[in-house]
């Protein structure tokens, strides 16, 4: 699908967006290993939360999706083995968090996923499962399809290699099964929301530093809320803090600290940012982020906070675009496995839009100016997809993105909210 977005006039008002991607794969697979019924509100229905589902009903969980969210009856930890190949589709994280739990099983299951999974790395998840004790086969070592035989787990205590969240989510709840504590180090802090989840549901789990330790527990099910996702939010941010006269207000969203480096990218930006908490938890600190437009200037964003902007990353280097100066983005080398490589289509597309961009091993250098317009191909990447229709908005002539489509896997409704922004 080919979506034509013109330069916009200054963004007003107030929004929703829908419920964080992340903290919804958890609800929902913390949910399934649960005792009880774990009732879910917010939970995002989009096509990768929609995928964990799918592979949870197949493992035997029973999920109804009622008004509003979930109601899951937990199996305490005991699933059924599969009937057929689970399918993650585009989804790394239902693939990665999912291996984690199948390790800890006692049979033999499958996991695949579409044309752009099947390209990322799983040999960060494979090696520290096998350590637990798990089997895995991987294709050329390292590729979806995986086959897991779970089984009788050793608790590890395993040092990061890359920061992802994604690889530490699945050793942690291979831990739920283990003999013995499970201790996870991360060279960089990652978003922790597996680890709000787990103690809220009462497993025990200590935090030290750049330390976690869990002791295997069946987690006690629970109502979870969850807020709304600040990567989605990210994207009408980003648009009104680079539009001048702009003022958005997104409320309902998560601020997980380990969430919102773009608000200090924006900052460092020059644009006006503000948040206010509405409250702490139960799971999730959650509120309302205000953004005002202005004029841009470019940064460097690297280090420590890259993880903190992973998926953000996108939408910036677009305002880099169109902001003064330059702007260096470094140390993002695993821009380059997600759902495509970000580098190269990232760059790939603001040269086709006039703009000025280097590309590097780890990240790409940007001379902001102004965008022309044009044609762009998001490549099947949600995120993609996202930050050239916010190109669209900022360019001085319209910007066609095609494969448009993509935006359904995290952000339903993304052109709608647009249009209903432009519109008020
Ligand atoms: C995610 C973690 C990040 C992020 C992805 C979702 C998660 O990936 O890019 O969109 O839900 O844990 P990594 O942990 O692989 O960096």
């Amino acid at each position: 699908m080919d979506v034509i977005i013109r330069p916009a006039a200054p963004i007003r008002g107030r929004v929703r967006v829908p419920g964080d991607k992340s903290i919804s794969h958890r609800a929902a697979i913390v949910g399934a290993l649960a005792s009880g019924v774990t009732r879910v509100r917010g939970f995002l229905r989009a096509d990768d939360c929609l995928r964990t589902l799918e592979c949870l009903r197949a493992l035997g969980v029973r999920i109804e999706e009622v008004e509003g969210g979930l109601v899951i009856s937990g199996s305490s930890g005991r699933l059924t083995a599969p009937a057929r190949v689970l399918y993650a589709g585009n989804s790394g994280t239902t693939m990665r968090l999912l291996s984690g739990v199948l390790a800890g099983q006692p049979f033999t299951a499958e996991i695949d996923g579409d044309q752009s999974l099947r390209r990322r790395p799983m040999d960060r998840v494979a090696d520290p499962l096998r350590q637990m004790g798990t089997r895995i086969v991987a294709r050329n070592g390292a590729y979806p399809p995986l086959r897991i035989t779970g089984g009788k787990l050793q608790g590890i205590a395993y040092e990061l290699p890359v920061a992802s969240a994604q690889v530490k989510s699945a050793v942690l709840l291979a831990g739920l099964f283990a003999d013995g504590d499970t201790e996870v180090v991360e060279p960089v802090a990652t978003r922790d929301h597996t680890e709000r989840m787990l103690a809220a549901f009462g497993v025990p789990l200590r935090r030290e530093g750049s330390r976690v330790r869990l002791t295997p527990a069946v987690p006690q099910g629970r109502p979870v809320e969850v807020p709304g996702d600040i990567s989605s939010a990210a994207f009408l941010l980003a648009a009104a803090a680079a539009i001048e006269h702009s003022e958005l207000t997104v409320e309902d969203v998560g601020l997980n600290p380990t969430r919102i480096g773009v608000l200090d990218v924006l900052r460092a930006m020059n644009a006006t940012v503000s948040t206010e908490l509405i409250r702490e938890g139960p799971v999730e600190p959650v509120g309302a982020i205000s953004v005002r437009g202005g004029r841009l200037h470019g940064t460097t964003v690297a280090g420590e906070l890259i993880p903190r902007v992973i998926d953000e990353l996108p939408v910036l280097c677009v305002l880099a675009a169109v902001a003064e100066g330059r702007t260096v983005i470094r140390d993002a080398a695993e821009l380059r496995v997600k759902e495509s490589d970000r580098i190269s289509v990232l760059a790939r597309g603001l040269r086709a839009l006039g703009a000025a961009v280097v590309e590097r091993p780890d990240g790409m250098e940007i001379d902001g100016g102004r965008l022309r317009g044009g044609v762009v191909d998001a490549e099947g990447d949600h995120r993609i997809a996202m930050a050239f229709a916010v190109a669209g908005l900022l360019a001085e002539g319209p910007v066609t993105v095609r494969g448009a489509e993509a935006v359904a896997v995290s952000f339903p409704g993304f052109f709608e909210t647009l249009r209903a922004l432009r519109e008020s």
